[in-house]
């Protein structure tokens, strides 16, 4: 068995272990590939104060995001084809999460329908809704997600059309996979991965299959979300999602204070400072640079959340201390389920919360509502070198 000490150490193995297909689904961000990188680098670039003489015992990570006590401030992300990084994907991670006391967040493009994963735990977990063309099924998908007992609705806005990620196109990216030779060959290497899928029946879009209508390949997220995906999707709809949902609203996919103060006006519950994980406008600053300008324009009035680049419990840190409320991550957990299934999620959880609670310490903090930006040391220019030109708001 071997020693996880971090989640470095959970993706050696889901490298290993997962066919490359969906490795590379994961492990990509579109285009050149810059936001997704500068997610993480900037994380770096902010340092930490250490601090000493100060009672350490009785620490406390506990919070609430959108009302909901969790364990540390931390939920896991809504992550497309989650079921083909390891059979029965969302269940897993659904139940790892459950059972550390953080929300786990169902994507619409997952594997696992929203029955199957609610047949199986026990805590309502979220539901993240793409928009579609097809207003039928979108009210038939909410509908299913409150049947299943789904709480809180995080509705993504920044994936109307699809960023391109040249491996995904490459690879030939389809759940299941399709056997060209390229595909056989690899498969061949990855007996495990191969054997779990062949115990599952879930093995195509769970939420899809079965109930839309007029698809020419439900394989392909890059052809459904290009034939279904709403390109008309604006304020206006939001906001009669927002009415039509009784629980609380997310919204995903913020990146500018703009936008920030428009999703306060539709009445959302909190926001997720994201760009999709570097998955769709290449070239957009880094979530956790743009975090302290959106904490600045609405952060008194509304709940703020932040996701993409999050790979240890410093970053989980760094996030809360520049005013988010919590994080999510998606590739840290997709590293742990596709090594080791639940208890590699589980371990993930673990590790990020072992890094935050030591981090914090280290700080000088005990309680995760007293971290604050006096934790921090954030290099000169960190949130102006880049100025919008002064002709535009
Ligand atoms: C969404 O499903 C994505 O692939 O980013």
């Amino acid at each position: 068995m071997p020693v996880i000490t971090n989640i470095d150490d959970l993706h050696a193995i889901y490298r290993r272990r997962v066919p490359k297909m969906f490795y590379d689904y994961c492990q990509s961000g579109s285009w050149t590939e810059q936001t997704f990188r500068e997610n993480e680098t900037d994380f770096d670039k902010i340092r930490l104060r250490q601090r000493v003489a100060v009672d350490m015992e009785g620490r406390s990570l506990k919070t609430t995001m959108v009302g909901r006590e969790v364990s540390m401030p931390v939920a896991l992300a809504p992550v497309g084809l989650t079921g083909m990084q390891h059979a029965d994907g969302e269940i897993l991670a659904a139940q790892a999460a459950e059972d550390f006391g953080v929300p786990f967040t169902l994507s619409t493009m997952s594997i696992c329908s929203i029955e199957d994963v609610a047949r199986k735990t026990q805590a309502p977990f979220w539901f993240q809704l793409y928009v579609m063309r097809d207003e039928e099924f979108v009210d038939n998908l909410i509908g299913r997600a409150e049947a299943a007992g789904c709480d809180t609705l995080v509705i993504t806005l920044d994936l109307q059309i699809l960023g391109q990620r040249h491996k995904d196109l490459k690879n030939g990216l389809s759940a299941p996979p399709k056997l060209t030779p390229a595909t056989i060959a690899n498969l061949a290497t990855k007996v495990s991965w191969g054997l779990e899928m062949m115990g599952t029946p879930r093995r195509q879009f769970g939420n899809i299959v079965g109930h839309a209508k007029g698809v020419t390949d439900t394989s392909s997220l890059s052809s459904w979300t290009a034939e279904q995906f709403d390109p008309r999707l604006d304020w206006g709809k939001i906001r009669k999602l927002r009415d039509k949902w009784k629980g609380k609203v997310i919204l995903k996919g913020i990146l500018d204070p703009e936008d920030a103060r428009q999703a306060l006006e539709m009445g959302a519950d909190a926001i997720v400072v994201s760009n999709h994980g570097g998955r769709q406008l290449d070239g957009a600053l880094s979530s956790i640079r743009m975090l302290p300008e959106i904490v600045e324009a609405v952060g008194d009035k509304i709940e703020i959340h932040m996701d993409g680049g999050i790979r240890s419990g410093q970053d989980v840190l760094k996030a809360v201390a520049l005013g988010a409320r919590a994080t999510y991550i998606g590739r840290a957990f997709i590293y742990g389920l596709g090594a080791m299934g639940k208890k590699g999620v589980t371990h993930a959880l673990e590790v990020i919360r072992k890094e935050l609670d030591t981090t914090m310490a280290l700080c000088g903090e005990k309680d995760i509502h007293d971290v604050g930006p006096h934790v921090t040391l954030v290099p000169k220019g960190f949130r102006g070198e880049w100025e919008r030109p002064a002709s535009n708001s």
